[in-house]
């Protein structure tokens, strides 16, 4: 695994560019979230999230496509087949933050095919993994089967309203999950309130578009398609902010709350993989597909692979994305 760790906000080196390795499936959140701005026609990148006055929760709101289960279920197929991939990596870090044995019992929250689930489930008790898009649980499912794994329980659930008892988990992971809901502060009290006194928390989320130059080759080529796209704004309201981050595990009642930034690294092997591999796995594309309509997506798709055939012309190579890794305790 190729990983780099830097102080939550704290400036990254210059990410490298050049070299090979293995790999596929972008910082496929980080451009999800971004892509939000085109899907919806704004200028801003929000997960949703409306801030309320200071020290209370944020409001809820219902504009944002990615908090609800449709999308998701589109891409579950491509995104068990590229994104899970890439997205293991920050699974593996987040894991190492957090201690576990074969005693613990976990909530995995907005679990997807079991990106995390499927690394955790022979190192613990059992897990209970909880996701509101059938297509994900179904993906997970044929996983759980495939690896022979007895100990997970799936359960078609909104991690905004989670379906256990208080105090039933001394570990709670919510990867690139819980940053797409209506009402993340809801979220983050629901870990809390099913966590164990003295139990850990691990949330996931991309950091700002500008330390994600995989994203940004996207965005380029995007922009290139259909030149009147707003750019992209900085949302530092939502948790691409390490400030706000932290202070939400903290109002949720968490404590010992540390935010890290934490890179890896996409193999690009080819402009059209980068291209097929986002469309096929990340579902703001299939949101952005589905409203354009298929005779305009196929204008803007050459566009775009012109554009990225250009612009990614030396391969392979390598993109970085940052996320920002929190965890805390109960
Ligand atoms: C980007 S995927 C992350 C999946 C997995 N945790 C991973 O790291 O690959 C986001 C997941 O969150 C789920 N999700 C989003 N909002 C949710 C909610 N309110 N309740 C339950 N699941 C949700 C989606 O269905 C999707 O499976």
């Amino acid at each position: 695994m190729r990983e780099r760790r830097f102080a939550a906000g704290a400036s990254p080196p210059e990410t490298p560019r050049g070299g090979a390795s293995s790999g596929i499936g972008p910082e496929t959140r980080r451009r999800e979230y971004a892509l939000l701005a085109f899907v919806n026609g704004t200028t801003s990148k929000t997960n949703g999230n409306v801030p309320g006055p200071e020290g209370e929760a944020a409001t809820p709101n219902p504009m944002n496509p990615l908090a609800s289960p449709e999308p998701w279920s589109l891409v579950a197929e491509g995104y068990q087949e590229t994104t899970r991939l890439f997205l293991e990596s920050y699974s593996l870090s987040g894991l190492e933050m957090v201690s576990y044995d074969v005693d613990t019992e976990v909530v995995d929250v907005a679990c997807g095919p079991g990106t995390t689930t499927l690394l955790l489930a022979p190192q613990v008790k059992r897990i209970a993994c909880v996701d509101f898009a059938e297509g994900m649980l179904a993906q997970l499912n044929r996983n759980l089967t495939e690896a022979g794994i007895t100990n997970v329980e799936c359960h078609h659930a909104d991690g905004q309203h989670l379906p256990f008892d208080d105090g039933s988990f001394d570990l709670g992971v919510s990867m690139f999950g819980l940053m797409f809901f209506k009402d993340r502060r809801r979220g983050f009290r629901e870990l809390h309130r099913v966590l164990r006194p003295g139990g850990q928390v691990l949330v996931s989320s991309w950091a700002p578009l500008a330390l994600s130059p995989a994203m940004q080759v996207l965005f380029r080529a995007l922009a290139a398609a259909d030149p009147s796209r707003p750019e992209p704004q900085a949302d530092i309201t939502s948790l691409e902010n390490p400030e706000v981050f932290e202070r939400e595990l903290r109002d949720a009642g968490f404590s010992e709350v540390k935010v890290e930034a934490v890179e890896h690294f996409l193999e690009v092997q080819s402009a059209d993989e980068f291209w097929q591999e986002l469309v096929r796995g990340a579902a703001p594309m299939a949101l952005l597909r589905q409203k354009l309509g298929e005779p305009e997506w196929a204008r803007q798709e050459a566009i775009a692979l012109d554009y990225l055939r250009k612009e990614l012309a030396e391969v392979p190579t390598r993109l970085g994305s940052m996320a920002y890794l929190a965890v805390g305790r109960r």
